[in-house]
């Protein structure tokens, strides 16, 4: 795909729901009893991955359907998932392997679980780990910590820990607490900085009991889940393109309806009011628990910042974007401790130093992060995506503010998490 400075970006968008939040709630819900119903749900390739392992796995779920939203998921209870016919393949999706492969550990039956190239490559010791600490019998089959995993039926219940995490990752946390549901007493994890807790939120009202304190959450095992209603805020990192774009493109205002903005994800924007932003918050309000909130972002002079420590999980799929958006800022921006992102769908930090410089960016990697001397005008190039779907949209935006053509390639791959992301670019270019 071809992007070229074009007009400012102006109107109202409605983004689609919250990858994060959209996957628990098929798990939870094939979890729970009865019947749980999702609205705005994610139909991103993602998603649609974990409801095809939860089918293959006997339980029943009612749509997507072409421009409807809206799922039903009839769970069957801690206990009542069933072997499936064959291996389960959850695509491209880091978070079904990890969160799934959590549930599985505690299962009377053997799995193996798999995907795509890219999964397959990325790091699954910080799960075996945990979970093998726990009893769990889970391998990889190539022995080199990677996909695709085995995990076999243990005949009792796994053994409760508590679990020092070297990182801050909600699927790895996550990982942990659904295996503590099949577990012998408390499960507790501690991560050095609070990732996202959507999963403590979520199962809490489904009638888990889970308690919270600072970075440490706790779930005791065997409760009763009952089927929920689940109303998926926007995704904030779906957002951020927009976000980003009316930020850099002189002229913009865009107004981003129903916007996720849970402390634990909401980063991006502390970081953008820090670099001068201004971004206005409507209607602030709670839906199944996750504050959400409208967004209204003009265009503003930036300046460079430090963006280190805690808010780097807090906006740790945003970065890409950032340090676009830090390419037109005044000045200076260090991001530090951001080293999760070489290990994402694809190595972020490479490949954003490495396309960045092709449009003609002052940056340079360091050994976690980068650090960008913006101000200066970017021009257009080839970018190839690498497949990873937040580059290919990262580099949409900025290809609509640098000089000349730049063109996107392998740009389908943002059915990912944003299966519209074109078209709702396009309908604020009018
Ligand atoms: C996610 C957690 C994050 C994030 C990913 C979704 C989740 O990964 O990057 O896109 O839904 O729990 P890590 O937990 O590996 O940081």
């Amino acid at each position: 795909m071809i992007f070229q400075k074009n007009k400012p970006l102006k109107g109202e968008l409605t983004i689609p729901g919250d990858k994060s939040i959209s996957h628990r709630a098929v798990m939870f819900g094939s979890l729970a009893d009865g019947c749980t119903e999702v609205t705005n749900f994610l139909q991103g390739a993602d998603c649609l991955s974990t409801i095809s392992c939860f089918r293959a796995m006997g339980i029943q779920i009612e749509g997507p359907e072409a421009g409807h939203d809206t799922i039903r998921v009839y769970g069957k209870g801690l206990h009542g998932l069933r072997k499936p016919d064959s291996i389960l393949d959850v695509g491209n999706s880091g978070t079904t392997m990890r969160l799934m492969s959590g549930i599985l550990t505690g299962q009377s039956f053997d799995t193996t679980v798999t995907g795509d190239a890219s999964i397959q490559s990325r790091p699954m010791n910080r799960i075996i780990t945990p979970l093998s600490m726990m009893k769990a019998d889970i391998k990889s089959i190539p022995g080199n910590g990677c996909a695709p995993l085995t995990i076999s039926s243990i005949h009792k219940p796994l053994s409760a820990i508590h679990y020092d995490s070297p990182v801050a990752s909600a699927q790895v946390k996550s990982s942990i607490l659904l295996a503590g549901l099949y577990a012998d007493d408390k499960t507790s994890v501690s991560e050095p900085y609070l990732s996202r807790n959507h999963s403590e939120l979520m199962l809490q009202s489904f009638g888990a009991k889970i308690t919270s304190e600072g970075s440490t959450a706790t779930i005791e095992p065997d409760p009763n889940l009952y089927g929920q209603k689940v109303v998926v805020p926007g995704d904030i990192s779906s957002a951020a393109y927009f976000i980003a774009g009316a930020l850099m493109i002189p002229g913009s205002e865009v107004y981003i309806k129903n916007v996720g903005i849970n402390p634990t994800r909401d980063g991006m924007l502390r970081v953008c009011e820090a670099m001068g932003a201004s971004i206005e918050k409507h209607n602030i309000h709670e839906a199944s628990g996750e504050l959400c909130c409208d967004l209204l972002v003009k265009y503003s002079s930036l300046h460079g910042t430090t963006i280190e420590g805690e808010i780097i999980p807090a906006m740790i799929d945003e970065i890409p974007m950032v340090a676009v958006l830090a390419c037109f800022a005044e000045g200076t921006t260090v991001i530090k401790d951001a080293k999760e992102l070489k290990v994402k769908e694809s190595n972020r930090l490479d490949a954003m130093v490495e396309n960045l410089s092709k449009m003609g960016a002052d940056i340079i990697g360091t050994e976690d992060g980068m650090i960008i001397h913006g101000g200066k005008p970017l021009h257009g190039a080839v970018i190839d995506s690498r497949l990873d779907h937040r580059l290919a949209m990262s580099f949409a935006i900025a290809g609509l503010a640098a000089d000349g053509q730049t063109e996107i390639q392998r740009a389908e791959c943002v059915t990912i998490s944003y299966p519209k992301f074109y078209e709702d670019l396009d309908s604020l270019m009018k």
